[in-house]
């Protein structure tokens, strides 16, 4: 099966009312350890790639690590873009294989972030691909660049329509107080439902993603605090929270720095209670497994997606 565009994933996620998982990828064991959980629950999947992870690990790595996935498994993949800051950085993407990607021109004005929308859309369209836009903006830290809480903004609800008939895009990333990190809320997590209930009467059937959405597990944040890390007062997004997300029109939820807690506490777990290893095979196994397990946990018990690949 080839790569996937996310319209299809997106309808069907849209109707059943529940939410595919974009899980962010930079290297071979994140690819596998997500991979191995998505073929035990026959999940369908967006690999989503940023630029930063580009840049890492090369963009030809990481098209071949998600063509091997794509060989390993049979299960529709989408290759996702994730925060293109550009149309030549979308259409770069597009070149290279990508089937999928988020132009994120929302530090842009109003006009500005429709006209730079539009015209990746003219191109992705043109060529099969999908296009996510993002109206509002995410406190936190995308690629270094570091977005305060001053600067960020909720979805103003009265914009979407008109932002997504003028573009033309296939799905959109609000703000409704998730952020980016592990760091998300200093008190009660609270987001604004009531701003996606809106968009939801406004844009029915239409495919909301919701970025900034990991829950940062407070077993995680213990293990990697017990094994010598320094991440104190980490909280992320209530799995309820992404439940109820996931049963309204959010089709697509982001998840990232779940993985990387997950990989960093297995390894530092690893390597705290073996001072003698030095293979890195074997500090990297135990962090594919628990890639994999947050990734099987999270398909059946907060997206919904299980069995619907
Ligand atoms: O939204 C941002 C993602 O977590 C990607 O982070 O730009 O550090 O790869 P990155
Ligand atoms: P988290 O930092 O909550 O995992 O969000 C990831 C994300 O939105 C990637 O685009
Ligand atoms: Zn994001």
């Amino acid at each position: 099966m080839p790569l996937v565009s996310s319209k299809e994933m997106l309808q069907k996620a849209y109707a059943g009312r529940y939410a595919v998982g974009a899980f962010n990828v930079n290297n071979m064991e994140v690819v596998q350890g997500i991979m191995d959980a998505a073929k035990k629950e026959n999940a369908p999947l967006i690999l989503q790639v940023s630029p930063g992870a580009r840049k890492y690990a090369g963009p030809i790595y990481l098209r071949k690590l998600v063509e091997a996935a794509l060989e390993d498994s049979g299960l529709p993949i989408c290759l996702h873009l994730d925060h293109g800051d550009s149309y030549e950085q979308c259409v770069a993407a597009i070149k290279d294989g990508f089937t999928s990607v988020m132009i994120d021109a929302s530090h842009h004005s109003f006009n500005e972030n429709v006209l730079i929308t539009a015209e990746v859309v003219r191109y992705a369209h043109e060529r099969g691909v999908t296009v996510e836009a993002e109206l509002g903006r995410l406190e936190g830290v995308e690629d270094d660049i570091k977005v305060t809480a001053a600067e960020s903004s909720y979805t103003d609800p009265s914009q979407v329509r008109e932002f997504v008939l003028r573009t033309g895009v296939d799905s959109l990333a609000i703000a409704i107080g998730t952020s980016h990190g592990a760091f998300k809320f200093k008190g009660e997590p609270k987001l604004r439902f009531d701003i996606l209930e809106e968009v939801e009467r406004l844009l029915p059937d239409f495919p909301i993603v919701l970025h900034g959405a990991s829950s940062v597990p407070p077993r995680m944040v213990s293990l990697i605090n017990g094994n010598g890390g320094a991440i104190a007062g980490a909280k992320g997004v209530p799995e309820d929270m992404l439940r109820k997300a996931a049963s309204m029109a959010v089709c697509k939820i982001n998840i990232d720095s779940d993985l990387r807690l997950a990989f960093t506490g297995a390894v530092r777990e690893s390597l705290v209670g073996n001072p003698s290893h030095f293979d890195p095979r074997q500090y990297l196994r135990p962090a594919r497994e628990a890639i994999s397990e947050i990734v099987r946990h999270k398909i059946i018990n907060v997206l919904g997606c299980s069995g619907k690949a």
